[in-house]
């Protein structure tokens, strides 16, 4: 459903649940019922960035780093792929330790196992980003975060927003299932441009998009900034669903952290996606991109078995495919 920028704002702006209840009866009509559970593994919490919101960020020294041995990663790829999931995701920060060579010999590895590879590892040259694609990479993740030229400069020292709007057409050509998204509840963000985020997503004709709200992390700039953005993130989520009927949404683990069920509450409004972490003890404790994350100190089995069972109890069903945006 094509929306015009004043109506976005108003829907961003309103109370009324009908939005909500829209977004699903889309879902259901376009994704229908299933729900594809993405296998993540953060394989590294190192970055060469300074995000001011993120707990991973470089000037961040509390937070101790760590990388996974391909070894280890491999290892998660053989959980996810024994729950039966059929995609993963490689997500971790702009680590340059991981250049073209292991990165394109650890996804030929996992191709193996016919599953999608999804990663999610920041900005990277049009040439790599081709490596990755030629050695099987599937799709890729990498959010605007916003779409405010001035706000996304404040919070991003040293980045470039145009490289980043770059980056995202350079994995659209390359033929990526390409996703992007933004953190909503920034400081200093606006109605309009969150309005602006959805119609870039819209222009962009993202294949996923993934909204999380903004959780303040005390090791950042951005400490002290409490507030709840669930409602706001839920919106942009459910409209998202509106203007792209039949893309991958993700319930996200933001959502998830900041109120109780929020996954759940996220399906209810328009997801078909859920991400569940397969990293195990002692790293995921240490992939603190905001604090409280939900399922902290859980294995990856038991979300195995959690996120089953919650699914089914909203009459939903756990999809056996690759569940690419086409595919239906
Ligand atoms: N609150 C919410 N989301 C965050 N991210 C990073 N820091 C935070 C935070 N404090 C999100 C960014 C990034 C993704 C991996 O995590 O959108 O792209
Ligand atoms: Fe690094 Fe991503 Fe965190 Fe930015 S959001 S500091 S790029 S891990």
């Amino acid at each position: 459903m094509p929306l015009k920028k004043s109506e976005i704002k108003n829907l961003l702006e309103s109370n009324d649940d009908k939005l909500f209840q829209s977004a699903d009866e889309i879902r259901e009509k376009y994704k229908g019922n299933c729900v594809h559970i993405r296998g993540l593994i953060e394989f590294t919490n190192i970055c060469r960035c300074n995000c001011f919101y993120c707990g991973l960020r470089r000037d961040n020294k509390e937070l101790e780093r760590y990388r996974l041995s391909e070894e280890e990663i491999l290892n998660c790829v053989q959980r996810a792929v024994n729950a039966g999931y059929k995609t993963v995701v490689l997500q971790g920060g702009e680590d340059m330790f991981f250049d073209s060579g292991k990165l394109c010999s650890l996804i030929k590895k996992i191709k193996k196992y016919d599953i999608a590879v999804t990663l999610s590892i920041g900005e990277r040259s049009y040439d790599e980003y081709k490596d990755f694609k030629t050695a099987g990479a599937d799709r890729y993740l990498l959010r605007i975060e916003t779409t405010d030229k001035n706000l996304y400069a404040k919070l991003h020292p040293n980045m470039s927003f145009d490289n980043r709007i770059k980056c995202l057409y350079n994995l659209k050509k390359l033929g990526y299932e390409t996703g992007t998204g933004i953190i909503a509840g920034l400081k200093g963000q606006s109605i309009d441009s969150i309005a602006e985020d959805i119609l870039f997503f819209k222009e962009l004709n993202a294949d996923m998009v993934g909204i999380g709200p903004f959780i303040a992390h005390p090791n950042t700039p951005l400490a002290g900034d409490i507030k709840d953005n669930f409602d706001l993130s839920l919106r942009t989520m459910a409209i998202t669903r509106l203007m792209l009927p039949d893309i991958n949404i993700p319930a996200t683990t933001a959502m998830e952290t900041i109120r109780l069920n929020g996954r759940l509450i996220a399906l209810n409004s328009g997801a078909n996606v859920v991400m569940i972490n397969m990293t195990t003890a002692p790293y995921r404790k240490k992939y603190e991109i905001y604090p409280n994350k939900s399922c902290i100190n859980d294995s990856p089995e038991h979300c195995v078995n959690c996120i089953k069972s919650k699914i089914e109890s909203i009459g939903r069903k756990v999809s056996n495919s690759k569940g690419s945006r086409y595919e239906n």
